[in-house]
């Protein structure tokens, strides 16, 4: 288990050089979260980026960044992110494809984010704020960064209730060993609502992830298992089999509910 400040962020960093190695093999080349293009894109969908700001809250090792910054024109798009080393990746991988003029990266402590208010159009997040276990913080700084008119589109790790996770979950939770800090849709809801954001929805994904999930286990056991070994050992590979086991156990109950979240902050004539 990794040592973590009270805010739920890790001293050391959780997504260090071999969670980026193996997870770029389970989930590609930058994606520390699962399905790639097509699932941002689902998040994203009907949201107008070109010529737009855009924040990518808890960037990581900037696949998804660099994938919206190619795919939509955004004017320009800023990777945030507490760790250094997927902020180091990011950039490198910037540099590498030719974007690092319009897709820039920026870390700091958890907390207060780095930026002026209203600085966004649009504030972009793929399963970064499971760490962030204030959401009413979380959702104020989202909303104090985000311009008048702006748009927030997520995704994010939840839980399906309150109250004590069930053994299974904590059993999950503990084989992940990440500062996780899950809350419901409801919790997430009211947090957006209290920041002053309106047109609120959550969508939950887990039928859809509870079968990828099923094929990414088998591909790890199977036709990716030497790959995984190469790049992180087999008893980082072994260790995650155990973890995807016991997560899907949790996807199947419908207790783990990844999530898409919507919301819109009101433009200035529009404020109560
Ligand atoms: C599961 S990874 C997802 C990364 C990226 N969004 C993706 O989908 O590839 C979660 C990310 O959240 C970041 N993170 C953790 N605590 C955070 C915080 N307080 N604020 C912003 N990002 C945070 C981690 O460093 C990590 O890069």
């Amino acid at each position: 288990m990794v040592a973590t400040d009270e805010d739920g962020a890790a001293a050391e960093p959780e997504y260090d050089e071999a969670a980026i190695r193996f997870l770029g093999v389970l989930w590609g080349e930058g994606y520390l979260s699962p399905g790639g293009p097509a699932e941002v894109d689902r998040v994203l969908a009907g949201v107008d980026l070109g010529g737009k700001r855009v924040l990518d809250f808890g960037c990581g090792a900037g696949g998804i960044t660099l994938h919206i910054a190619k795919t939509y024109r955004s004017a320009d798009i800023v990777g945030y992110d507490v760790e250094q080393p997927v902020i180091d990746r990011a950039r490198a991988a910037a540099v590498a494809a030719g974007l690092s003029s319009i897709a820039q990266f920026v870390s700091s402590p958890p907390g207060r984010l780095p930026f002026a208010d209203e600085q966004f159009d649009v504030v972009f997040s793929k399963d970064a704020m499971i760490h962030v276990s204030d959401k009413q913080a979380l959702f104020a700084e989202l909303f104090r960064v985000l311009k008048p008119g702006g748009v927030f589109a997520a995704s994010d790790w939840l839980i399906g209730h309150d109250g004590e996770p069930s053994p299974d979950m904590k059993d999950y939770i503990a084989a992940e060993g990440l500062s996780f800090g899950m809350a419901s849709s409801r919790r997430y809801l009211r947090a957006m609502a209290a920041a002053g954001f309106v047109d609120c929805t959550a969508e939950s994904r887990n039928g859809w992830y509870r079968e990828v999930a099923r094929g990414e286990l088998a591909r790890l056991k199977g036709p990716l298992h030497d790959e995984a070994v190469a790049a992180v050992g087999a008893a980082y590979v072994e260790k995650n089999i155990r973890t995807w086991t016991a997560m899907q156990k949790v996807l199947d109950s419908g207790e783990h509910c990844p999530t898409h979240l919507r919301a819109n902050k009101p433009a200035a004539g529009e404020r109560l």
